[in-house]
């Protein structure tokens, strides 16, 4: 294939741990995008800290409304694609609804599923106070978490929506008090999403773990954003926190257009692309 990434420079890099990501609390942001698959993990491998193969690809990639209908063997075979293309970046898989909010042991069952058929460094899972109970138990079982904070996309069906959390004072508390709980469960970062900005400096400046935004603020530990959302590959929706990078929807659409015009009109394959009969032509094998 044309232009392939070229895997050596992030081959000689040791992987990044949760350890090296816990250990840059107020240091150098850590950046942070999603991966689905393994030709795009190879292209952000050596560009980011920490590659997150988030249940977004419910919309993204299966075109879902929500994230909620995502399985969990879905997620173990994206999971184990990424890794198939990541060598440096820690790989984090989302543990999608319905896989653990049940309780602990539902929750280290599908967390262990995750952790042994992908190779991955650890589980995102959604939730506050509710969930610190669970984080404790995987983080005690040897499984590095994530927590996520804030807006919990897995929870759009109840009351809380897509809004922005902590405008009031009720949601400000329990942010954080969601965050602390976290933390405090002994997670080794906390995402925090759709989070008013002095809230998410806030929890940043209160916990000891790294925060990593989305639609949070520059005050976090990192940042995080939808790779298909940084390339404008994902056009469903763009929400304002997104920075696009690139719009390569667009040049896919020419491309794709480019290459109908050409096969109707004969234009390709070119004689480059066709496979002559080499001459002299070899004598079959009686
Ligand atoms: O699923 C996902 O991609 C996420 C990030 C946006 C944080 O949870």
């Amino acid at each position: 294939m044309p232009n392939k990434p070229e895997p050596k420079k992030s081959q000689a890099r040791p992987r990044i741990s949760v350890a090296d990501i816990r250990a840059r609390k107020g240091g150098v942001p850590l950046v942070c995008l999603t991966a689905y698959t393994t030709p795009m993990a190879q292209r952000l491998d050596s560009h980011v800290d920490l590659l997150l193969v988030g249940d977004s690809l419910a919309m993204v990639v299966y075109g879902m409304k929500t994230t909620v209908g995502v399985t969990l063997e879905t997620m173990i075979n994206h999971g184990a694609a990424v890794m198939r293309g990541a060598q440096r970046a820690c790989v984090i898989v989302d543990l999608p609804y319905g896989s653990y909010e049940a309780g602990a042991e539902l929750a280290y069952a599908s967390a262990a599923r995750v952790m042994k058929e992908t190779g991955a460094q650890g589980v995102k899972l959604e939730g506050g106070v509710e969930m610190a109970g669970t984080v404790r138990h995987l983080v005690g079982h040897g499984i590095p978490v994530l927590g996520h904070v804030g807006l919990l996309p897995q929870k759009v069906t109840d009351k809380s929506g897509y809004r922005i959390q902590g405008k009031d004072d009720v949601g400000w508390k329990r942010v954080l008090a969601d965050a602390e709980a976290i933390a405090g469960a002994d997670a080794f970062a906390i995402v925090i999403e759709g989070t008013v900005e002095p809230l998410a400096r806030q929890i940043t400046e209160t916990v000891a773990v790294p925060t990593i935004g989305i639609g949070a603020s520059p005050a976090c530990d990192g940042q995080i954003l939808v790779t298909d959302d940084v390339l404008g590959v994902f056009s469903d929706f763009t929400p304002s926190f997104v920075k696009r990078y690139a719009e390569l929807g667009p040049d896919i659409e020419r491309a794709a257009r480019a290459y109908a015009e050409d096969v109707r009109k004969r234009r390709f394959p070119g004689p480059e692309h066709c496979f002559p009969l080499p001459s002299p032509r070899p004598k079959s094998k009686a």
